[in-house]
């Protein structure tokens, strides 16, 4: 039985592969076509950024397809089917029932954080978060000059954990206005479990510290690991100091179609958004982001089980090579989301990565140090993709580790 089921999902990946797989360079993909530019080497392997080799849901480019093939692109709205089929993904999959009029539309989760962060903070707020983070985090901070606190979590063995302590520390030694909640995390890999979001949202109420969740990675959370969306922790308890930021874009590869959704509960902190956007987000829908996005939530399931099945294939290959090759390199665990992190410092002085991982191997990573000063001698790599570039990356860089013995 067991022999069948595993042939079974081999097979479905292959399927899954064979499908949906498409070359990407020459079409003015940032990962592929922009590797001289941000690398300084055309010719290395990319699996970075967090974008896929696989063409989106056939449900997705058939409703595209039949917008653009209308002809007329004018300006757009978004209709209602579209906020019932956003609600009944959130409600069916997280036990989170959305109602349309707590919404509003984005034209990117990181564009968000930009609004999110003028809105609800000043120049010289403190703004903490959790690295390794998400490297736009910093930036979002450091660009408008808000203090950058950060409370770094713990590598135990893989596994990266969050020191409630220090978190609450940092929060009142500096006096922290704002976290930016990274839910799943990328790329620590980890999906919170609802107790530990518990005691992150506690410490923000007792400390009055506004909540902005970005859970743009929420659709990927594996076996017993569930994804809870920060407003129905604890029943809903902190509702009133979250403002939610997700998307379909990582989870069905959109993201060049900029369309995201901020979900905001609380009435004053909607106001307090809608008067912001009204002296300073004037820009309309794009008017495919929300058709793609309707349609992936209408049509992707079955589509994103066999991606799922695709990382993870990905994620057990790394791992058992990484294991039986390069011993001295530790894969973090992946709860979640496609990005895990590679500890190489067990064989590497962390300033000798970016030489190993890209002069030797030919490969473009990001880089830990991206994700926080501490990261250096980390790489994270990108599991949504072909297995054949998953194993190409791997074999160089055994080739090369053997070489350095
Ligand atoms: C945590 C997180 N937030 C936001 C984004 C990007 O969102 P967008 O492309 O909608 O700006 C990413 C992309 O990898 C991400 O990992």
């Amino acid at each position: 039985m067991i022999t069948y089921g595993r042939k079974r999902w081999i097979l479905d990946i292959q399927s899954f592969v064979d499908k949906y797989y498409v070359e990407r360079r020459n079409t003015n993909s940032t990962k592929w076509d922009l590797l001289e530019e941000r690398f300084g080497d055309p010719d290395l392997l990319p699996i970075w950024v967090a974008d896929m080799e696989f063409k989106a849901p056939e449900g997705v480019i058939d409703a595209l397809t039949e917008r653009v093939q209308h002809g007329a692109y004018g300006y757009s709205f978004i209709p209602d089917s579209y906020y019932e089929t956003y609600s009944s993904w959130m409600e069916k999959h997280f036990g989170y029932k959305v109602e349309k009029e707590w919404c509003r539309p984005a034209t990117g989760v990181v564009s968000a954080l930009y609004w999110f962060m003028n809105c609800y903070t000043e120049e010289g707020d403190a703004v903490i978060i959790t690295p390794p983070v998400y490297y736009p985090f910093f930036n979002v901070i450091k660009e408008l000059d808000r203090k950058l606190v950060t409370a770094d979590m713990t590598d135990n063995d893989g596994r990266f954990e969050l020191d409630f302590d220090l978190f609450e520390q940092q929060i009142e030694e500096n006096d922290v206005k704002l976290f930016i909640l990274c839910s799943p995390h990328n790329p620590a890999g980890r999906v919170w479990t609802e107790d530990e979001l518990e005691q992150m949202l506690s410490i923000c109420e007792k400390h009055d510290v506004l909540v902005i969740a970005d859970e743009i990675h929420q659709d990927f959370a594996y076996g017993e690991h569930k994804h809870v969306p920060a407003p129905v922790v604890a029943g809903g308890k902190y509702t009133d100091r979250i403002v939610l930021v997700n998307a379909a874009s990582k989870s069905f590869n959109l993201p060049g179609l900029l369309h995201a959704n901020i979900v905001i509960e609380n009435d004053d902190l909607r106001q307090q958004f809608d008067n912001y956007a009204g002296q300073h987000i004037q820009s309309e829908k794009n008017i495919l982001g929300h058709i793609a996005t309707e349609a992936a939530y209408e049509t992707g399931e079955a589509w994103l089980d066999g991606l799922r099945s695709v990382i993870l294939s990905n994620y057990d290959y790394i791992k058992k090579q990484f294991a039986e090759h390069i011993p001295e390199a530790k894969v973090s665990k992946l709860e979640g989301t496609y990005l895990p992190l590679i500890n190489l410092r067990g064989f590497l002085d962390p300033e000798d990565t970016k030489a190993f991982v890209q002069e030797k191997c030919k490969l473009a990573v990001d880089y830990g140090e991206w994700f926080g000063e501490d990261y250096e001698g980390y790489i994270r790599l990108n599991l949504a993709t072909h297995p054949k570039f998953v194993k190409e990356a791997v074999n160089r860089m055994v080739e090369e580790y053997k070489k350095l013995k």
